[in-house]
């Protein structure tokens, strides 16, 4: 028998330790992984000699953009960064211009991402105000419900404990997490200065939140997932209403790295919701990652802007930062610094986040799961804005020191991306929409 692809004598995790495996690939799956000299025949190979072997990283939250604001990113170019920074599967929020509340605006979603697409991209929906005028039609094609209590995607309605529950029960009916951005609704204040920024969106304000949300996820028995954790006292309280995958989290690589202190004195560059904490927060999001999993996963917030938006001053400045070329270097910085061990790299990065959502064949490198493959190097590098695929090129990790890249990136068993440079079209490699094994 002769396989597609092998990928030869790649540095390889095994039991959590390095060792030195071929990994087989056919029909665009996982066909098995051998040591040195067993491999099966192939078609096609890959020496993979000092390069690491790694399942491609699965990003829950991005935001794609498209449609109305494709001058701020397209399918094409947020997905050619996913490939750029390993990362193989991406899940579109609803946050777009128009927001996804009907089956028509999904639809046109997937039709742009099926002809531009670079890797498996899955999308989530909003909620109407009206919960009756929810389109049901969305559910075969979406990986959960999103709701934004501080600016919520229909006009009209505030995030009273009632429309909690409403919202809670139509996911529970919808057989849908329900994912949630933990904030209070809006006070309507115009903050006069940085300092009125950060207190209207403050860490007392993400616990309220959560709470709220927890008290109607136990109430209907539901899935709840809480988006980009920004403070010790949220992911205290994730720890203490653990529950088996009932309650999951994610926090973004911004939230573990930086604080705000750091930005004290810049424009909007590091301007984001959640905003920047403490450095207290950074130690305590990265022990609830790591010690107690509290917190499942690593989620990047990929939130593109035009130049001028970050680049006005912090009041002006719109939230959200680039993260989709970021979040393998930064992460794989902290294995190879010794700060994080590798189940916990592959866990956070691939296998939890592909479970959360319900992508059952994705997220670990064995037979039989999907051949989404990063081969990443270990080299000295800085992280450079101006680099990136993605059209948002401003980065408060601006010139960080990072220690890997990803060189390749093989998506459904297919090579997408190869030393700097795309090897196929879009719409080529990848599923779209991702739905649920
Ligand atoms: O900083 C943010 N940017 N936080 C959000 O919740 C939304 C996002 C965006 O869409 O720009
Ligand atoms: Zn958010
Ligand atoms: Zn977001």
């Amino acid at each position: 028998m002769s396989v597609d692809l092998v990928l030869k004598d790649g540095i390889f995790i095994e039991n959590g330790r390095e060792t030195i495996r071929s990994v087989s690939i056919e029909s665009g799956k996982i066909e098995g992984v051998y040591k040195h000299g067993d491999e099966p025949q192939y078609r096609d190979s890959i020496d993979c000699r000092g390069l690491y072997v790694l399942p491609g990283l699965i990003d829950i939250h991005v935001h794609l953009r498209d449609l109305k604001q494709s001058d701020m990113e397209d399918y094409e170019t947020g997905t050619m960064a996913a490939a750029a920074g390993g990362v193989t599967t991406v899940v579109d929020m609803p946050n777009s211009d128009p927001p996804v509340l009907d089956r028509k605006t999904l639809d046109e979603k997937i039709a742009r991402s099926q002809e531009l697409s670079y890797v498996n991209v899955g999308f989530y929906a909003g909620i109407p105000s009206k919960i009756e005028n929810f389109d049901v039609q969305m559910l075969r094609d979406i990986l959960g419900l999103k709701v934004y209590p501080h600016a919520p995607l229909d006009h009209d309605v505030v995030y009273t404990p009632e429309r909690i529950r409403e919202c809670t029960k139509l996911a529970v009916a919808s057989q849908m997490p329900l994912l949630f951005h933990p904030d209070l609704p809006p006070d309507n204040k115009v903050p006069k200065d940085m300092e009125e920024f950060f207190l209207s969106h403050s860490c007392e304000d993400e616990v309220k939140s959560v709470q709220s949300f927890i008290e109607a996820k136990i109430e209907y028995e539901a899935r709840l997932h809480v988006c980009h954790v920004s403070c010790a006292a949220t992911a205290r309280l994730i720890y203490e209403n653990r529950a088996e995958d009932t309650l999951t989290s994610e926090v973004t690589p911004h939230h573990l790295f930086l604080s705000g202190g750091d930005f004290r004195h810049d424009y909007g560059v590091a301007k984001v919701l959640p905003p920047l904490r403490s450095p207290y927060d950074n130690k305590m999001l990265m022990e609830a990652l790591c010690k107690t999993w509290a917190i499942d996963c690593v989620a990047s917030d990929h939130a593109p802007h035009k130049k001028w938006e970050k680049t006005a001053p912090f009041l002006k400045a719109s939230s959200g930062i680039p993260g989709l070329e970021t979040t393998l270097p930064l992460m794989l910085t902290e294995v190879f610094e010794k700060r994080m061990a590798w189940i916990d790299y592959l866990r956070v990065c691939s296998s939890a986040p592909a479970r959360i959502i319900g992508l059952e064949t994705k997220g670990i490198l064995t037979k039989g799961y999907d051949a989404d493959i990063v081969l990443a190097r270990i080299q000295e590098d800085t992280i450079k804005g101006n680099d990136f695929f993605s059209k948002a090129k401003i980065t408060p990790f601006e010139g960080r020191r990072v220690l890997a890249h990803a060189v390749t990136t093989i998506v459904g068993g297919v090579v997408v991306f190869d030393d700097g440079e795309f090897v196929t079209g879009p719409g080529i490699p990848g599923k779209v929409p991702v739905q649920k094994s």
